[in-house]
């Protein structure tokens, strides 16, 4: 037994995004989005961050492996009960954009798409599950890339405006939590996956993203608006990637460039959207790397009168920083990594692996933001083999989950003020960033393999049964 007081009504769960499980990719009125011309394997982020990338499909060079996803569209029913089954208090889950705008740009929605989350809350809440939805997780109707730039485009403003009102309007009576952009702070790594575009070349990579980063923060404070007036008692928060940035060593000179780091990748995104304004380093870091965000008078206000309620963030690993590195020095990871660091692990994929991490990220936004935090992310992406008894013994994976959550128990006593956490992946589903079903995350395994092959069956891992005892006892029993 441990003595980690997660408060009263802590929402354990898991967590989804759309395009990554619900397949069905042309059904129910559905238009294709980016998340449809991604291919599978490791080359995806290189194929379509690629300048002049054309967002075609090409089946003879490539697998599409979200076409599919895991078939949640036709068995969602399954899943939520297998979710009510470990006890889950939340599900945070995602909505495809293109459900519900085809093209984007319409003025009416596809009442097949809003139909289709309705019967998802509806299976929730019959389950006691409490929905938790983020309205745009990297991805968008992919005619608002192609013809109109993406997120470059101040236009974009006002379609996700009419996306998200429709939203609040249909399900204000089932869902009260609401996040506006998944990882919202990874778009000048990633601009394709956040934004919508590739920069037309390096040198205006940033910005391009801020431009486009900007047009996200009016259209985030136009959603809290917005949520605010027609769902009363809701809260709607921003969602950070958020990784602490180490110094490798004691050397001012990498000191300081953990700062910068820390400050441009960790804090930018959430000062606009929790303390409403650019905070006092953007102005210095802009002018040195000659971004010049062009505003609409009302932009800074806006964005200072409806600032988010909470911040939601997906924890993985830190990132340690160096001034001067060399390649072999390098380290892989989530959109960004910084330097090895000798103290960590690594997942297979390169990830290194800091439960104490998560820690130190809670106080470190705790102590800047005082608003409730929410982890709405974190897991192991691992290889899994079911064993010829069809048993599935994932330990790492649980040796993982409980060490996070440790570190959330005694950020909790480090005065931390925590809502809840969702395991990621919570059904295998496929990776984000290599379009592998290989990289699971699950604690419900489901048979489907890098091919495409499989018969969809879901089975139960040894994680399963050890989260739903986390969940029964609050956190009190983590063996
Ligand atoms: C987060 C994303 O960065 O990481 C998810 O919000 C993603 O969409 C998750 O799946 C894990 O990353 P990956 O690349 O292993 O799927």
């Amino acid at each position: 037994m441990t003595n980690y007081q997660f408060p009263e009504g802590f929402l354990w769960g898991g967590a989804t995004a759309a395009n990554q499980l619900e397949g069905a990719y042309l059904e129910g009125g559905k238009g294709m989005n980016l998340a449809d011309v991604m291919p599978g394997g490791k080359v995806r982020l290189n194929v379509i961050s690629k300048p002049g990338f054309d967002f075609k499909i090409d089946k003879e060079t490539y697998t599409y492996p979200n076409h599919d996803g895991i078939d949640f569209y036709h068995r969602y029913a399954e899943d939520i009960a297998l979710f009510a089954e470990m006890g889950f208090k939340t599900y945070r889950m995602s909505i495809a954009w293109s459900r519900i705008f085809p093209k984007g740009d319409e003025l009416e929605p596809n009442e097949e798409g809003l139909a289709f989350y309705d019967r998802i809350f509806d299976e929730c809440l019959k389950h006691g599950i409490e929905p938790v939805v983020t309205i745009s997780h990297y991805e968008m109707p992919l005619y608002l890339i192609t013809e109109y730039g993406g997120w470059r485009n101040r236009e974009v403003i006002s379609f996700f405006e009419r996306y998200a009102i429709t939203l609040f309007n249909r399900y204000k009576n089932k869902v009260k939590y609401w996040l506006t952009f998944n990882e919202i702070n990874g778009a000048t790594h990633l601009p394709i996956m956040s934004l919508g575009f590739s920069p037309a070349t390096e040198d205006v990579r940033l910005q391009e993203s801020f431009q486009g980063l900007h047009h996200q923060f009016v259209a985030s404070s136009l959603a809290v608006k917005a949520c605010h007036e027609i769902i009363p008692g809701s809260q709607i928060g921003c969602m950070l990637i958020y990784m602490p940035v180490y110094a490798y060593d004691c050397n001012p000179v990498n000191v300081l460039h953990a700062l910068k780091e820390e400050q441009v990748f960790n804090y930018i995104c959430g000062d606009v959207q929790v303390r409403g304004e650019y905070p006092a380093f953007s102005k210095r870091y802009f002018k040195e790397n000659d971004i010049n965000i062009e505003m609409q008078q009302n932009d800074l206000e806006t964005i200072k009168q409806y600032p988010v309620d909470f911040i939601s963030l997906s924890y993985y690993m830190s990132r340690t920083e160096k001034k001067e590195l060399t390649e072999e020095e390098k380290a892989s990871g989530n959109l960004i990594a910084g330097v090895k660091n000798p103290f960590l692990k690594a997942s297979d994929w390169g990830w290194e692996i800091d439960p104490t991490g998560l820690r130190i990220g809670l106080n470190q936004l705790y102590d800047r933001y005082r608003v409730p935090l929410f982890v709405v992310e974190n897991g192991l992406g691992a290889y899994d083999t079911v064993e010829e008894d069809g048993s599935i013994n994932d330990d790492y994976r649980i040796d993982y989950l409980r060490e996070h959550i440790k570190a959330m128990g005694e950020a909790i006593e480090d005065g931390v003020e925590l809502m809840g956490y969702t395991a990621w992946g919570c059904i295998d589903l496929v990776s984000m960033s290599t379009g592998e079903m290989s990289k699971r995350y699950g604690l419900i395994y489901v048979d489907k393999h890098d091919d495409g092959s499989g018969t969809v069956e879901r089975k139960k891992k040894k994680s399963f049964y050890w989260y739903k005892n986390v969940i029964s006892t609050n956190g009190q029993e983590l063996e």
